[in-house]
């Protein structure tokens, strides 16, 4: 193990800056230590010291001054607001190909006194797997994502770099009739989505991604691999949704695959004012979490110009795990007020469905579209989330879209529960939110200028939002989606060991199962290594 020397980081700093460019080193924006060949040796040196050959780390290890170091920061940057020239990069980038390589950059990362930054998909929408306050080191785990779909068990492994996109077309390539309960954006990372409860269109059937989930390997603080068995019920119950970055890296979970009907049916219809949608959405939310579990209706409230008018439009996007016979039937006896006909119903495999999610912009994209690893395009993002337990009254609607109209930019997405999400209890899994939730909203808002004047009015519109749906939404806690990452709702300002700082945002994600996920932490992690800006904090001794 090694130390860096605050001297000597301190002397080639300055020499750095003396002999190369005194204006960037000063005012500009490179990394922390601007001593990276000094960091970038002693990292080396350690991971020798841990077993792994000069050969290899020449592969895997990166510091900023190394050519591809930017383009492979960015290669999984998925929020534009993260990719400036003042965010923090970071001092050390590992790519692990082998297992043990990435046991070595956990020992070499405790050593060096830099925090441990963990990335699998870079999907986080706050950008903390791969942004720091704080000098950090980034385990980009991208390389380590094999696949292992075995049908007779109906299982599958898949390794934390792994995309949703290539769980699913693997499936798909061995059998048709299984699938997997997880998100729509097929380059998610499984690392992240996962260990944070994901979830998608099969929810209200089969629950989220972490009910689904039988075993996994992770590697602890003291850099061994451990197994679902090896690890203990404690820390296997905390990565299903307590986010994993709190305890280890996850190495791969173990999923249990379910099974899909080999026809499914979407549609994908708009209404507006001038076509009844408050009335409709006043209906929708009436049956969205009671009707058939075979049926996922999400909503899009967006504001849209029509005729040079800015007007609310809604999209009803909507998943059956059955053939549009069967949906129309139960549609016009639940959900007659939609109006949806026979020509809107598309049938088609489940895997052909989940390319229907994902949106692509070519047209008739095939399963193939699910293996890219770039995503159509990365724009500058700001989410926030919510929990609606008591329905809105029309008169709320009415305000909520004056409101809309009036902010000009931020969209809501509601996502219906009930189903097979009210019958698991709310302490099964870290992720509390099940019996009594209506519906998710989560805060959408886009754009694509680098204008930091833009940044400052969209989070602004996206948090003024927020605070005008306060007496619509759960409170006490107000409780919010881990996945959904919102730094608004509080930080531990990557302080070592904030119990009280910690609980603001941990009740809001966890409600009464923060207190087991911090007595987990304390158990695994005293030392607080594996932490970050909504990390689970250690309790105090
Ligand atoms: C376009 C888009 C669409 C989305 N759609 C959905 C959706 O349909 N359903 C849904 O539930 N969510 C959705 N999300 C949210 C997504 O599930 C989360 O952002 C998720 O955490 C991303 O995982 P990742 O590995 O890609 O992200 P990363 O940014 O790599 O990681 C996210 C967090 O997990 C930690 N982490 C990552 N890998 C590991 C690991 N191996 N071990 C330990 N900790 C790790 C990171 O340190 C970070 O804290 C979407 C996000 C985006 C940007
Ligand atoms: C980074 O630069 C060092 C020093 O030039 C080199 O040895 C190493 O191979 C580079 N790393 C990668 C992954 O290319
Ligand atoms: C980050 O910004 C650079 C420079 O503007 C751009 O070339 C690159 O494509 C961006 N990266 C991503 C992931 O969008
Ligand atoms: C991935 O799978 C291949 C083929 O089965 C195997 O050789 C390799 O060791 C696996 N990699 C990891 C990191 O598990
Ligand atoms: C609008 O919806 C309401 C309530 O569902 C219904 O009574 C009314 O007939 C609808 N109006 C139109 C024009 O469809
Ligand atoms: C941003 O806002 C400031 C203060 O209002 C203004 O001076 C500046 O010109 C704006 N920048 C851009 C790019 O519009």
């Amino acid at each position: 193990m090694f130390r860096i020397s605050k001297t000597c980081t301190m002397k080639n700093f300055l020499a750095f800056c003396i002999s190369l460019f005194l204006v960037p080193c000063i005012f500009g924006s490179l990394p922390f230590s601007a001593s990276s060949d000094s960091t970038f040796d002693s990292f080396a040196n350690c991971l020798t010291k841990n077993g792994v050959p000069s050969n290899q780390i020449s592969q895997i290890l990166y510091s900023p001054t190394n050519t591809s170091f930017s383009s492979v920061l960015n290669a999984y940057v998925r929020n534009q607001r993260f990719n400036t020239s003042s965010t923090k990069k970071p001092s050390i980038i590992v790519t692990p190909l082998l297992v043990q390589q990435a046991q070595a950059a956990i020992i070499c990362t405790k050593g060096s006194g830099l925090q441990l930054k963990i990335r699998s998909g870079g999907h986080d929408y706050e950008g903390i797997s791969y942004v720091s306050a704080n000098p950090f080191v980034v385990l980009d785990m991208f390389n380590l994502r094999n696949i292992s779909v075995d049908i007779p068990s109906q299982t599958a492994w898949v390794q934390a770099g792994a995309t949703l996109g290539e769980v699913y077309y693997r499936i798909w390539q061995k059998s048709n009739v299984f699938g997997y309960p997880a998100g729509v954006c097929p380059t998610v990372g499984v690392g992240g989505h996962i260990s944070g409860g994901g979830y998608g269109p099969l929810l209200r059937k089969f629950g989220l991604t972490v009910d689904n989930v039988v075993d996994a390997q992770i590697i602890d603080v003291n850099g061994n691999v451990l197994d679902r068995k090896g690890m203990g019920e404690d820390v296997f119950w905390a990565i299903r949704g307590g986010g994993g970055a709190s305890f280890g890296v996850v190495l791969a979970y173990k999923i249990n695959l379910v099974p899909v009907p080999s026809i499914v049916t979407v549609f994908s219809i708009q209404r507006t004012e001038a076509q009844n949608a408050t009335n409709i959405l006043v209906k929708w939310q009436s049956i969205a979490a009671t009707i058939d579990n075979n049926l996922f209706i999400r909503v899009l409230v967006q504001p849209v110009t029509v005729s040079g008018k800015k007007a609310i439009r809604l999209t009803f996007n909507a998943l059956y795990q059955g053939n549009s016979n069967s949906l129309m039937t139960l549609m016009n006896s639940q959900f007659p007020e939609l109006g949806l006909k026979s020509s809107d119903c598309q049938q088609m495999s489940w895997i052909q469905s989940m390319v229907f999610w994902a949106n692509f912009k070519k047209s008739s994209p095939t399963p193939e579209a699910l293996l890219s690893r770039t995503p159509d395009s990365v724009n500058f993002l700001k989410r926030k989330s919510d929990y609606v337990v008591t329905p809105i009254p029309k008169d709320g609607f009415t305000a909520i879209f004056n409101k809309m109209v009036q902010l000009g930019k931020v969209g809501l997405v509601f996502n219906p529960y009930g189903g097979k999400m009210s019958q698991i209890a709310e302490s099964d899994a870290p992720f509390p939110h099940r019996t009594g939730v209506l519906y998710k909203i989560q805060y959408s808002v886009n754009w694509d200028s680098a204008d930091p004047n833009l940044t400052t009015q969209y989070l602004q519109e996206a948090r003024d939002l927020y605070t005008f749906m306060t007496p619509y939404v759960s409170s006490n806690p107000r409780q919010a989606f881990l996945n959904y990452r919102d730094l608004d709702i509080g930080t531990n300002d990557n302080g070592p060991n904030s119990y009280s700082e910690g609980q603001v945002y941990g009740v809001k994600y966890f409600k009464g199962n923060f207190d087991r996920l911090v007595k987990v932490k304390t158990a695994v992690d005293p030392q607080n290594f594996f932490r970050n800006e909504q990390s689970i904090p250690v309790l105090p001794s």
